[in-house]
């Protein structure tokens, strides 16, 4: 007979840049509206799920000592909001091994928990809808259903909103990571800063958020060059503002061939787009020797969102 099998499921869940961050004025709940194109990239945390008689969780990786390893973790927390939904109670043990930069606007906390919900889901047979676990993952956070969904999708509301968006072939990525992560909360309060200097950060200040229709036009027409052309974020001034030594990074990025380049989400992460794999690998050789970033990652995309691997 052979051994039965592990009860552990483990899910692996990709990384995102905004390739599109256009941020509306500060709403009255404190949030701000956007027009967001989220685009899944190739860079991977795998979250595993193991029945245990009570909520645990343990975190490895580079920088696994910045995440917390207790129930505020995201993923922990969506165990707990799964569960309750179910009336059961999250005895799982929960293992994320993190390879997404952290704190880094990539969303890694917010694919954790995209992942545990899938896993928590399959573990404990509930056979959830893809529009009940997305329900779920707008309540924890702006950026949870889209690490659900994957690919590219443009996220209206406060991002939770998804509209998937067509795309043509695949596009490559160079991120150089920096030393340290910056705040979503502390970018987004920079932005309201610097808008109330030039005229006001509020809803009535702001133009309403729009998604460009020629960076949707390079996506669709897979158009790296006009893709490039097309990036924009507006939350960049903020986390340029809070580390003024992304400008090196962005500027090393540009003079090794990048087509475009911009932060990532809140950043610190920068995100560049080269023409080519080939492109890619001068690129990311480029900004490892030009002393601005602590590492460099290449990767591709899009990519699917969180799936179950074994
Ligand atoms: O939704 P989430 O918990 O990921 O958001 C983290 C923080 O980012 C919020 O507390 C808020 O400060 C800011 N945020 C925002 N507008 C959004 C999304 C996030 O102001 N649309």
């Amino acid at each position: 007979m052979s051994p039965s099998p592990s009860p552990s499921i483990t899910v692996r869940v990709p990384a995102k840049v905004n390739v599109q961050l256009a941020v509306g004025g500060r709403r009255a709940d404190g949030y701000h509206g956007l027009a967001s194109v989220f685009f899944a990239v190739g860079l991977y945390d795998e979250v595993t799920v193991t029945p245990s008689d009570r909520l645990g969780i343990t975190v490895q990786g580079t920088d696994a000592q910045h995440v917390p390893a207790d129930p505020s973790n995201l993923a922990a927390r969506a165990a707990v909001l799964l569960a309750a939904r179910h009336g059961l109670e999250p005895a799982v043990r929960l293992h994320i091994a993190k390879d997404i930069p952290v704190a880094g606007g990539m969303a890694g906390g917010s694919a954790d928990a995209a992942a545990a919900l899938v896993g928590c889901d399959a573990l404990w047979g509930l056979g959830s809808s893809p529009a009940e676990l997305a329900e779920l993952a707008a309540e924890l956070g702006s950026d949870v259903p889209f690490s659900l969904l994957g690919g590219v999708a443009l996220g209206e509301g406060r991002g939770e909103l998804l509209t998937p968006v067509p795309v043509t072939g695949s596009f490559h990525w160079v991120f150089a990571v920096a030393d340290g992560g910056l705040s979503t909360p502390a970018v987004y309060a920079e932005c309201d800063r610097l808008r109330a200097q030039h005229g006001g950060a509020d809803e009535a200040d702001v133009p309403v958020p729009a998604a460009d229709p020629a960076l949707l036009a390079a996506l669709r027409a897979g158009d790296a060059a006009a893709l490039g052309a097309a990036l924009a974020n507006d939350l960049q001034p903020a986390a340029l503002s809070l580390r003024p030594a992304l400008a090196a990074t962005l500027r090393a990025g540009g003079e090794a061939g990048a087509i475009g380049s911009l932060v990532s989400g809140s950043g610190p992460t920068c995100a560049f787009l080269a023409k080519d794999a080939e492109a890619a690998g001068t690129v990311a050789q480029a900004l490892a020797g030009s002393g601005t970033c602590r590492n460099v990652r290449v990767a591709e995309g899009p990519v699917a969102g969180a799936v179950v691997v074994r």
